[in-house]
């Protein structure tokens, strides 16, 4: 079985798939205060640049980005998941004027989900965006892939791509079972996709924490054992993301919650993240 690696040194793109399959748990919620903390920091001077894909036919990255939803496929990521892609990815910018270097490749439901269907027949359908990645790179530092909560096709051209992968869950009862389904769903996915390496799994984000339910706590305590019992020893369970309705106010806003209400104290709850996907690309 090919190992994943977790103590990775290159400092090559990192392409960061956030998955889970729980819908509402996070994850467009991560991809975007994420972003916004990776291009806060810099790699040797010029500032760190994000790419921000959106693989979600809902298309909240749109939203939660402040962006208009595009009204052509050409404009969105269907068109980069096809044989006939120009070359040209349909990135536009976004918080540019905070001085960020954040780029969008956003998607339109009924052409993804078209495509997600024509790519089940097709010879490399599950590597469609790794090959493209690698065929057409982006010069971004990092590339992060906000995926949908159903394990369909969506994710496995997500874990077909992605080097690393980030897991926000919900602290209740049933997370631990979600995230043993996942867990098993990259695991034998990622050997029949004959990965080499396997995506590295850097851990688990809990979210929408409120210290005051026991059964937060509870759930909280448990984690790193499930991790272990999961056999990804050497994956973190992230400090977590703290409940406030702040985030439903930024991201209808367009903004994260860092720009919208920059003193609030969850910002600081995406920090240890960052700062080892920082240290994964070199960046301060
Ligand atoms: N820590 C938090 N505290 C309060 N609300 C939150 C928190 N995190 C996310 N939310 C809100 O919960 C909702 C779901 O979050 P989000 O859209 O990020 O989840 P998702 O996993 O991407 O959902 P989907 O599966 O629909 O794509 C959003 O309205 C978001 O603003
Ligand atoms: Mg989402």
């Amino acid at each position: 079985m090919p190992k994943t690696s977790i103590n990775q040194t290159s400092k090559s793109q990192l392409i960061l798939a956030i998955i889970s399959n729980a819908g509402g748990s996070g994850k467009t919620t991560l991809a975007t205060h994420l972003a916004y903390e990776l291009a806060r920091r810099r790699i040797s001077r010029r500032p760190c640049s994000v790419a921000l894909l959106d693989l979600d036919p809902q298309g909240s990255l749109s939203l939660f980005c402040g962006l208009e939803r595009p009204s052509q496929a050409s404009q969105s990521i269907s068109s980069v998941l096809s044989e006939n892609f120009s070359s040209h990815w349909p990135l536009v910018p976004c918080w540019k004027s905070f001085g960020l270097k954040v780029d969008v490749c956003q998607s339109i439901q009924q052409p993804l989900l078209k495509t997600a269907d024509d790519l089940v027949s097709h010879p490399r359908g599950p590597y469609m965006l790794a090959d493209q990645l690698k065929d057409y790179p982006l010069p971004h530092d990092v590339v992060i892939l906000d995926c949908p909560a159903t394990l369909g096709r969506l994710n496995l051209i997500a874990l077909g791509a992605s080097t690393h992968i980030l897991i926000p869950i919900q602290l209740e009862p049933k997370s631990a079972n979600g995230a043993a389904e996942l867990l098993e769903f990259y695991f034998i996915e990622s050997r029949r996709l004959r990965l080499n390496p396997y995506p590295t799994v850097l851990g688990i984000v809990p979210n929408q924490y409120r210290a005051n339910q026991a059964i937060h706590k509870e759930i909280l305590q448990q984690l790193p054992n499930v991790l272990h019992q999961l056999q990804l020893g050497e994956a973190r369970c992230y400090p977590p993301i703290r409940f406030s309705y702040e985030f439903s106010n930024a991201s209808g806003a367009g903004l994260p919650l860092q720009l919208h209400r920059k003193h609030h104290s969850a910002c600081q709850d995406f920090r240890e993240i960052a700062a080892d996907v920082s240290n994964l690309i070199g960046a301060k």
